[in-house]
């Protein structure tokens, strides 16, 4: 017999990286302020997403989950979340087009602020400070006080992730989305680069295919698939109580969803088979992922796919690795052996950031592209072996054009890292990178299967 689930039954486990708030009434306080708050998606909207993935479970589809590794209070503008779109719009453009399948987007948006640390504390300069948390936590600047954990942050969190979100819908439904206009997602400081010379020449074939359809007397004004698209969010359900506040029962079908994103998953730091984060997650009825690393054995990943998708229901769980490009094909492998024996229908994502961060001689967290290129090899090699699907990527980037991750046909080295580099928390790649990433993806994933 199943154990019962409830909302707040992950509160009689072990809950690792949860915040000291200093004022557990204040906390409450914030959290009983949210649980009044509405939903920001909807059951029907994460159902939707689950069908989507079960395509890519199945090896019909691709999923692209991208975007800030934390998002941030200070730098919340229409631009920085449309450029975010754009270079989401592109990637996404550039691997349909090149590898002939459906695209499912998913942004780290609109909710991706909390953070899991190494370590409690963290040394800047000759200070030794608690770690910073994410903006939902505490702030980043380096002294004690911007570090004290503030409830009422997670309430800032819900606003900028509802106004986010609202713009996202915008954005996709009205118009700016349509692929009518796939040639002006292009930016300027990306259109004079090869990558963007590239993104170019694609999107005027797109343009001539349309143009095409048109004169055999298609009517493309009818088809909405041309003109709006679906961009789900995701973030890491890693504050228990923010996630438990915005959890819901579903009047259409009784299930409960947890209404913060419309896919949720645990990181490498909080996967205890045992622990409160599995638990939470188990229960709700959203898409969920798990983040699985280099020490992760192929029976600690049954137990996990039994723990968190006991029915075997397709698109439910993505397996998100992140191992490290020298070690992630003879890692994966097994992996991917033992789930597909099991008969387990998950879908198998590549997150090619965590396994290859570095600290750079200035000081700087940075990862080289190549590294990025690597791991995503590997993993799409370890895949041809096993006989399973390369199903998707998981990355961090921005919209902009930052200086924080090396390499890339700029070529840029540790020296460039100061000019621009703007993340709070790990290295994204840059527009350019970006888009160049996902013709690299292509070819490799086309070459492959
Ligand atoms: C992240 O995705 O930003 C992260 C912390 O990843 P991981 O849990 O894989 O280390
Ligand atoms: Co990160």
């Amino acid at each position: 017999m199943a154990r019962s689930w409830t909302p707040s039954s992950w509160q009689s486990c072990v809950a690792e990286q949860q915040p000291e708030w200093p004022d557990v009434a204040a906390r409450d306080g914030a959290l009983a302020q949210i649980a009044g708050f509405p939903p920001l998606v909807f059951a029907g909207e994460a159902r939707s997403l689950q069908a989507s993935l079960a395509q890519v479970a199945a090896g019909n589809a691709f999923l692209l989950q991208a975007g800030d590794c934390a998002e941030s209070f200070d730098e919340f503008s229409a631009n920085n979340i449309r450029e975010k779109l754009r270079v989401i719009l592109q990637m996404a453009v550039v691997l349909t087009y090149s590898m002939g399948v459906p695209v499912v987007k998913v942004g780290r948006m609109a909710g991706q602020f909390a953070k899991p640390r190494s370590s409690p504390f963290e040394k800047i300069g000759d200070l030794e400070l608690p770690s910073f948390r994410g903006h939902i936590v505490n702030d980043v600047h380096p002294n004690a006080e911007a570090r004290i954990p503030d409830p009422q942050r997670m309430v800032q969190a819900y606003h900028q992730s509802a106004s986010t979100l609202n713009l996202l819908r915008a954005f996709t439904k009205g118009g700016f989305a349509d692929l009518n206009r796939v040639n002006a997602w292009t930016q300027e400081f990306v259109a004079s680069s090869p990558e963007g010379q590239r993104y170019v020449a694609l999107s005027a074939e797109i343009e001539r295919a349309l143009d095409f359809m048109r004169a055999c007397g298609i009517d493309t004004e009818n088809y909405s698939s041309l003109h709006e698209v679906d961009v789900y969010t995701s973030h890491e359900a890693l504050l228990l109580g923010y996630e438990e506040a915005l959890t819901r029962q579903d009047s259409l079908t009784g299930q409960w969803y947890d209404c913060s994103a419309h896919m949720l998953w645990i990181g490498e730091r909080t996967r205890q088979l045992d622990g409160a984060h599995v638990e939470f997650l188990r229960g709700v009825g959203n898409p969920i992922g798990c983040k699985v690393g280099p020490t992760t054995s192929p029976e600690f990943v049954l137990e996990l796919c039994e723990a968190l998708n006991p029915a075997q229901v397709p698109g439910r769980l993505t397996l998100i690795s992140r191992m490290g490009a020298d070690k992630v094909e003879d890692s994966l492998r097994p992996l991917l052996h033992a789930v597909r024996d099991a008969g387990h229908p998950v879908v198998w994502a590549c997150d090619p950031m965590h396994g290859n961060t570095f600290t750079a001689p200035n000081g700087r967290k940075t990862r080289h592209f190549e590294s990025i290129v690597d791991e995503i090899s590997g993993f799409v090699r370890a895949h041809k072996a096993e006989g399973t699907w390369p199903g998707g990527i998981h990355i961090e980037l921005t919209g902009d054009d930052v200086t924080e991750c090396t390499g890339g046909t700029d070529d840029l080295t540790s020296d460039d890292l100061d000019d621009r580099y703007e993340t709070i928390c790990d290295p994204r790649l840059n527009a350019r990178q970006s888009l160049d990433l996902a013709f690299r993806v292509a070819e490799l994933i086309r070459d492959a299967v």
